[in-house]
């Protein structure tokens, strides 16, 4: 019997993957199927995919062409499952032409005429949302990149108040405005990076705009405000998505995940750091506008795992800050307490001072490290009291999470149009839990209406 081997994504099958199915299985007398895993596909770049492996299987396997089906998790199973099926033929399209010629040492490689005019590209562009983001900081040519990279977006307008902070890519956009209205015009959906005094207000009039809205955590300054923005936005069958890219690194969500399933026993204590030196002060010297205080650079991170692996609704949360003596709202360093029944959660966060930014989770068997910068992470360590016990984890991260998050946006939205509701196709994405939402929302209001917070001047 001639076994035949072919791979792919099948991401909305189409006619050119059943052309290809066919002709594959005309090459012998039994084809296996090779459908890629969601992990497979992030890592090696494919970020786009929109149907889930099981929908994609289900699809291959309703053709009746595949006699099996298995699934691509690893580079390298090509030859793992050549020798483990005895495969006499590798085939894909021509698209491929070169790249497996290393499969010929255990099988005949062929390469099949791609089918012109049809791909999974293309189907999923179909569905195009034009796209706006507000921001007023250089951190929108990074997103406008990311954004290149996912289908079915297209960045149409950006509202910014400093044009000079843009790069020659952004500035091709057609609109780049300093009005917030004209922005909400042109677009479907708003991404808002402004600063998180204007979030509230933003997100508020989008959503009565009628657009999708992803806004940078905190979305509001106090769990109210927050639930009123969540209402607007269920009432309008209208997704708004708190946006923080670390929770959509994968490394971090599998540290979670393993946390979770008891790995490190049972969690006494979080403890996050971040920091940096550029406060974004300057030139704009004491706007608030521009001016990122360490509280607004770095709260809503800090805060992120200690919610998500702790709670979020801790029994106390304290504030430790240095202060510019000018301006007390501007914090320059913060220590925050979040207090539980059994377990204590600490954040350090400075914009203007600078400490090692690790990750550190303790449990009652071992703890979780992850090294600094923990938020952009790519690994992380489980440590226990016998080193010989430690284990080494390492996930592929790309676009320091943006890109994923952005597909889970659009993807919400999909879910949302066909009729789920908002907390539905939230918890489907595995994006952050409204409460973690709220919870971020209300610390950082309550710091900054001086609740619970010790201020100090810094040393001269
Ligand atoms: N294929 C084909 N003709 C097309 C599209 C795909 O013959 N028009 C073949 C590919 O060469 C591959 C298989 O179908 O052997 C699965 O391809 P896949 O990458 O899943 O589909 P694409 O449509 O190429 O997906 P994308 O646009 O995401 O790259």
């Amino acid at each position: 019997m001639m076994k035949v081997i072919t791979y792919g994504t099948y991401d909305h099958l189409h006619r050119g993957h059943i052309r290809l199915l066919k002709r594959a299985k005309a090459l012998g007398d039994y084809l296996i199927v090779g459908v890629t895993s969601d992990d497979f596909d992030k890592q090696r770049g494919k970020i786009n995919v929109q149907q889930p492996l099981e929908e994609r299987i289900a699809a291959v396997r309703a053709t009746g062409i595949a006699d099996k089906i298995i699934v691509e998790e690893y580079e390298g199973q090509k030859i793992d499952d050549i020798k483990r099926y005895g495969v006499d033929i590798f085939t894909v399209g021509s698209d491929w032409v070169g790249h497996f010629d290393y499969l010929n040492e255990y099988c005949k490689v062929q390469y099949l005429e791609r089918t012109s005019g049809v791909s999974s590209t293309e189907i999923r562009s179909l569905k195009i949302k034009r796209c706006g983001l507000v921001g007023y900081t250089g951190y929108m040519n990074r997103v406008y990149a990311e954004c290149g990279l996912v289908n079915g977006l297209e960045v149409v307008a950006i509202c910014t108040k400093d044009r000079s902070l843009l790069s020659k890519g952004p500035l091709g956009v057609p609109l780049i405005t300093d009005d917030y209205d004209e922005l909400l015009n042109a677009v479907d959906l708003v991404y808002i990076h402004s600063h998180p005094n204007c979030h509230y207000s933003q997100v508020k009039k989008a959503l009565i705009a009628g657009k999708h809205v992803m806004c940078e955590a905190p979305i509001a300054k106090s769990a109210d405000e927050c639930d009123e923005l969540f209402s607007l936005a269920d009432d309008l069958g209208l997704v708004l998505m708190d946006s923080l890219r670390t929770a959509y690194s994968t490394a971090y969500v599998r540290m979670l995940l393993l946390v979770a399933g008891g790995r490190i026993g049972d969690v006494v204590s979080v403890d996050a750091t971040c920091t940096n030196l550029n406060t974004n002060r300057l030139p704009y010297s004491l706007s608030h506008e521009t001016a990122w205080s360490s509280m607004t650079a770095w709260g809503p991170t800090a805060l992120l795992p200690i919610f998500q692996i702790l709670g979020a609704n801790p029994e106390r949360v304290q504030f430790s800050s240095l202060c510019d003596p000018n301006d007390k709202a501007f914090d320059i360093f913060s220590r925050i307490n979040v207090e539980y029944g059994g377990a204590v959660g600490s954040a350090k966060v400075g914009a203007g001072a600078k400490s090692e930014g690790s990750l550190v989770v303790s449990g009652t068997k071992g703890y979780v490290y992850v090294p600094a910068p923990w938020w952009k992470t790519d690994y992380f360590e489980i440590r226990y009291e016998n080193p010989s016990d430690n284990r080494r984890y390492f996930y592929q991260l790309d676009g320091e999470g943006i890109r994923f998050e952005w597909v889970s946006f659009l993807r919400m939205i999909e879910s949302v149009c066909e009729g789920s509701d908002g907390v539905e196709a939230l918890r489907r994405e595995g994006g952050i839990e409204r409460e973690i939402t709220r919870a971020t929302c209300e610390a950082i209001g309550s710091f900054e209406r001086g609740e619970r917070v010790r201020f100090m001047e810094v040393h001269k």
